[in-house]
């Protein structure tokens, strides 16, 4: 079997974090014995920039004829005076909407080696481990009416039934193969979208009996996060919230450099490292390529279904990073540092010798 995958490199450090992801899903594919077959298309400023437009239909028909689709980043300032439907921006949103992935998977996890460069405390981090699944194709980015004039600005945030159920029912079967915990976030007290959303959150519970579900207002669990994030084990919630959380989740694992995330639809995923283009470090080997290693991570687990692949690729990060190997957002005193193509080369090798180590059946610590 050939794996189809449509490459969308996008803007900023986004083509250079999409090589990191390519090289080592190449070398999944050697050791697992799998073709990959790859197809790239613009997308986002660099895409506006060569058709004025920043998805063309030939992208999307790329990701409509391939078994996913991994995206690096989008946008930059130099796109961010443009009309609303023009930015690189847009393109992202559309995409989600075209292939209906109405489900984002962003999971918080720290790695051992990381545990002091975050902000928070040892003591708080240790044992961390929770999953932002985001409702990505609804809520106040999609709502009708939109728009702005001289002396008003106005979104809508609504929510349909079907929206809310199927992102719950996700919730509760992802919660299901982890510690049975969901915490579902909303601001029911001030906003009807989130009572609504709420019912039908617990109208699904009923199917789920051995599941502990839980209500959090959005701004309380921000805090949460930050004061006690072992508490959590799936968080929930709507669009615009989602967003919100996952960049404070983002500061749990050292930096927003080490954040992937899943999109998942019912036929279609997509796979992109969460931080931005970050377009003042583009084209300088600088950047953090661990969040797309890791979304490659995430390929293999939820749209091959091959879990080991995926922690092969998880432990050849936390060894690379055992080993003190930092790019620049990451870097403490007494470590390493390196570009992104040498920390990739490093995964790479750890990953080839993990692999060799459990076919040779030897221990590790
Ligand atoms: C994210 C980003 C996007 C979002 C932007 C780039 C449209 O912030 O994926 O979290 O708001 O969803
Ligand atoms: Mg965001």
């Amino acid at each position: 079997m050939t794996f189809k995958i449509a490459l969308l490199p996008g803007d900023g450090i986004g083509p250079e974090v999409t090589d990191s992801a390519v090289k080592v899903i190449k070398a999944v594919g050697e050791n697992f014995n799998i073709r990959f077959k790859f197809k790239e298309e613009l997308i986002g400023g660099s895409s506006f920039e060569k058709y004025n437009s920043p998805l063309t239909n030939e992208t999307l028909q790329t990701c409509y004829d391939s078994d996913v689709v991994f995206l690096g980043a989008v946008g930059g300032y130099k796109w961010e005076q443009l009309p609303h439907h023009l930015k690189p921006e847009a393109a992202l949103l559309k995409l989600r909407k075209e292939l209906g992935l109405y489900a984002n998977i962003r999971p918080a996890k720290i790695y051992n080696a990381l545990i002091d460069s975050s902000s928070l405390k040892k003591e708080v981090l240790t044992g961390t481990d929770f999953i932002v699944l985001r409702e990505l194709t609804g809520g106040i980015y999609f709502g009708q009416p939109r728009g702005f004039d001289k002396t008003r600005g106005w979104n809508t945030m609504e929510y349909s039934v079907n929206e809310v159920e199927r992102i719950a029912r996700m919730a509760f079967k992802l919660a299901g193969k982890r510690r049975k915990k969901v915490t579902s976030v909303d601001k029911a007290n001030v906003l009807e979208v989130s009572q609504f959303w709420r019912n039908i959150v617990h109208e699904i519970h009923k199917d789920f009996p051995d599941i502990e579900l839980n209500d959090m207002y959005v701004d309380n669990t921000a805090m949460q996060i930050v004061r006690n994030p072992k508490q959590f084990d799936i968080i929930l919630t709507s669009n615009l919230f989602g967003d919100i959380l996952s960049d404070i989740a983002g500061m749990i694992t050292g930096s927003l450099g080490m954040l992937p995330s899943a999109s998942l639809g019912d036929k279609y995923a997509l796979y992109e490292p969460v931080h931005g283009s970050a377009p003042d470090i583009a084209g300088q080997n600088k950047a953090n390529p661990l969040a797309a290693i890791a979304s490659v991570a995430m390929m293999f687990n939820y749209s091959l279904n091959m879990s080991k692949p995926a922690e092969l690729i998880e432990e050849a990060i936390e060894r690379t990073l055992a080993l003190g190997y930092r790019t620049s957002d990451i870097f403490s005193e007494g470590s390493t540092l390196v570009s992104t193509e040498k920390m990739t080369s490093c995964v790479i090798e750890n990953f080839n010798e993990i692999f060799n180590e459990q076919a040779l059946g030897v221990f590790t610590l």
